[in-house]
């Protein structure tokens, strides 16, 4: 209730054009007293190549003072010259992710009736596909330690070291079992590769199984990597909540994304469950570079995210009109359509409506 002061990212490529249509549909389905306040905040690839400037100080601290981020996607074309490798990335996503501790990367995947999925009618009539990925957000692979050595020369050695705390895991875990507890299935998949990440793997096993301990209601299980790349394709259904890694999350999600109905409808949240600094959403594709600039681009995943965002704030019927929005509009796509971005955000704002 009240005003929310919501930090908007826009972002590059096909960002600025999904976000447009994700507040739309967010003004139209918040609760009738909540006021956005919003700041919209230009960083991203045309900043940085006309200033150099990625994310300065100033600028993160007003973002920390928002009460919720609303981010389209970052990044340029693969290999631009004047475009550094991570520039973006690291400097920017991956530095919000951290600096404002988003340590659960929340990537839901449900096949909805209407989405269109590649896989078989036999896979699919095994039961409805609706699962969770908490993907771990502030470590792992993801943190840059690591480094070159002899760089350009025919000796050169790189590293990048996966950084696992027990703190991080475990307070990671932890919120996993809850999400898992509160859902019908009440069951966590650990995915991690225990089998030759050893350090790492044993960690992740260890807190697994303690967590489990206070959680005696949620059935646990265990796939390794590779195994849940079959079962996903193969066997989705028997996912409820997965936990994993920061790396191995990411690739999850988009086998996930693709197997659900498409990249195009995939949401998620970097949340801060403690809240000491607001969460931020957004789609799980990138900047998509190779359809930028022609509105062609599906909203549905940034719509979806603000969803997540209504339902984070407190507002969980808010989240459930867009979501039932989603179905009604996946529902009512006719195969071989093709809509223009803002004639798909103006379809789900109207349903939003009523
Ligand atoms: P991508 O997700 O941008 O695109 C992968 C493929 O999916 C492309 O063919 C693209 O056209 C398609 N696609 C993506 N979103 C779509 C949508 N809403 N509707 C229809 N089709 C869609 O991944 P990429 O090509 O590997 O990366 C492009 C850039 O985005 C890179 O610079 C990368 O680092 C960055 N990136 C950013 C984020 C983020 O900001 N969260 C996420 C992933 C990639
Ligand atoms: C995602 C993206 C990011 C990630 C990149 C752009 C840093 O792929 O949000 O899935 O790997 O987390
Ligand atoms: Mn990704």
């Amino acid at each position: 209730t009240g005003q929310v002061n919501l930090g908007v990212i826009p972002g590059d490529g096909i960002g600025p054009e999904v976000t447009t249509e994700a507040l739309k549909v967010l003004e139209v389905a918040a609760p009738g007293d909540v006021k956005f306040a919003q700041t919209t905040y230009d960083l991203g690839a045309e900043r940085y190549l006309a200033t150099g400037e990625v994310l300065p100080d100033a600028v993160l601290a007003e973002i920390r003072d928002q009460d919720a981020l609303l981010l389209g996607a970052v990044g340029g074309k693969p290999n631009d010259p004047n475009l550094p490798p991570g520039i973006l990335e690291r400097g920017l996503l991956l530095k919000l992710r951290f600096e404002l501790d988003h340590y659960v990367n929340l990537r839901p995947s449900r096949i909805y009736p209407g989405s269109v999925s590649p896989l078989s009618a036999d896979v699919l009539g095994k039961g409805d596909v609706d699962f969770v990925v908490v993907r771990e957000g502030t470590e792992g692979p993801y943190t840059g330690n690591g480094g070159a050595l002899r760089v350009g020369t025919s000796a050169e050695v790189a590293t990048e070291v996966s950084v696992n705390t027990a703190y991080g895991v475990e307070r990671v875990v932890r919120d996993a079992f809850a999400r898992a507890q509160r859902r019908p299935r009440k069951k966590l998949t650990l995915v991690h590769k225990t089998n030759v990440l050893v350090n790492a793997g044993s960690l992740w096993w260890r807190l697994f199984e303690e967590v489990a301990g206070e959680f005696a209601d949620v059935t646990t299980d265990y796939c390794h990597i590779d195994a849940a790349m079959i079962y996903l394709s193969t066997d989705p259904q028997r996912f409820d909540v997965i936990v994993t890694d920061n790396l191995f999350g990411d690739i999850i999600t988009d086998l996930a994304a693709a197997i659900t109905g498409g990249i195009g409808l995939a949401a998620s949240g970097n949340v801060n469950p403690d809240r000491t600094a607001p969460s931020m959403f957004e789609p799980v594709h990138g900047s998509a570079p190779d359809i930028a600039g022609q509105l062609i681009a599906d909203p549905t995943a940034a719509i979806l995210s603000a969803g997540l965002l209504l339902d984070h704030l407190g507002h969980p019927e808010a989240a459930a009109r867009i979501e039932e929005a989603v179905i009604a509009d996946l529902a009512a796509r006719e195969p071989g359509a093709r809509r223009r971005t803002p004639e798909i955000g103006d379809a789900i704002a109207a349903r939003v409506a009523g």
